[in-house]
């Protein structure tokens, strides 16, 4: 019997030398220590044996019994161990080789001189105000002291959308709006935003494009007012190397009106084809708010004066960045604005 437990520990040793995982191991441990072992033989010989022998036999069997279990372990731990390396070695991270770069996405630079408007005029006390780019015939006409059939009508040539609205041909009526919504206080307000018109595109014409429009109410504002403002707002955003012009101009909803250049950063001023031979930039549209706008929406002339602004974003942009066709704006082309 002695003999028989011997060749079982020698089998076991050898099976267990062959597992090479923690599977096959406890399939080692079922056939040996489970219902069908080998074990069950001796232990059906113990039915037989006079007690003396009996006794024998069941240190024999649990001396086997804490054998398989003990190489069992042993066997288990070096295993798991060579698991777990096998494992670290395929997950064998290189931190010394280079990173993923990720391209940081950026503002467009329409956006970015947006932002560095807004910060200049709020630096002034002044607002951010927002107005709809559908707007109706009455807000971006009407309220602007352009009555239907008004010749001026056609200095902004519009797309309808129906017979009362249209996409906004200019940021002035969020004029309207806001000086509707303050019920006759004091207004300091700007106001970024997409315009359209149906003007033909070239290098400084474009069917869609940005303004920011301008507009203060009080007492006692004056021309000196605007043009204080506008020359800081231009220095600031160009320095003091280009020259500012303000020339008279027509705007029904603004009376004097005036227009508002700044040298050709092309030619520096001599005159060329993007300046039309003029030597000038025309960069805004300004004037002091026409007693018709202020009483149309409820503020009264005698009282209160006003200026307003409306300059073009891309034209600034241009000047700035020194572009030289406004459509580069528009292209979506990753290599011209990850100039900005
Ligand atoms: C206006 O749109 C007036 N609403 C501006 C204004 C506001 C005047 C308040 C008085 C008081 P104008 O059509 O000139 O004005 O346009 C203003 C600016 O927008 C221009 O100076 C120019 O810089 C820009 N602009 C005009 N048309 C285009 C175009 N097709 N493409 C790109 N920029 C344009």
């Amino acid at each position: 019997m002695t003999e028989r437990l011997m060749s079982l520990k020698t089998e076991v040793m050898e099976e267990l030398k062959k597992a090479a995982s923690v599977h096959e191991l406890n399939a080692v441990k079922a056939r040996y220590l489970g219902k069908k072992s080998p074990l069950q033989e001796v232990l059906a010989l113990m039915k037989e044996a006079d007690p003396e022998e009996k006794k024998e036999l069941g240190k024999a069997i649990n001396e086997f019994k804490g054998f398989v279990e003990r190489e069992l372990e042993e066997r288990l731990k070096a295993i798991t161990e060579q698991e777990i390396q096998k494992k670290l070695e395929s997950e064998r991270l290189d931190v010394t080789l280079p990173g993923k770069t990720i391209s940081l996405g950026r503002l467009h630079p329409l956006t970015q001189i947006i932002q560095e408007i807004e910060d200049i005029c709020i630096g002034m006390g002044y607002e951010i105000a927002e107005g709809p780019e559908i707007e109706t015939d009455h807000y971006n006409f009407e309220l602007m002291n352009l009555p239907k059939g008004h010749p001026a009508r056609e200095m902004q040539d519009s797309f309808y959308i129906d017979v009362v609205n249209l996409l906004r041909t200019h940021t002035s009526p969020v004029q309207a709006r806001v000086m509707q919504k303050a019920g006759g206080k004091p207004i300091r307000i700007i106001s970024p935003g997409k315009v359209y018109r149906r003007d033909n595109d070239d290098a400084t014409h474009s069917h869609q494009f940005m303004q920011i429009e301008g507009l203060v109410v009080d007492k006692d504002i004056t021309m000196t007012d605007l043009k204080g403002t506008l020359a800081l707002l231009m220095r600031k955003m160009f320095g003091d190397e280009l020259e500012i012009r303000f020339r008279p101009s027509f705007f029904p909803f603004t009376e004097p009106s005036v227009e508002v250049d700044v040298t050709c950063f092309k030619c520096g001023g001599k005159g060329c084809p993007l300046c039309k031979g003029t030597g000038w930039l025309e960069v805004l549209g300004a004037g002091m708010v026409h007693p018709n706008v202020l009483r149309m929406s409820g503020y009264d002339p005698e009282e209160n004066q006003g200026f307003a602004f409306g300059l073009g974003i891309e034209r600034i942009a241009m000047m700035r960045y020194g572009i030289d066709d406004i459509r580069y704006f528009y292209l979506n082309d990753p290599r011209f604005l990850k100039q900005f």
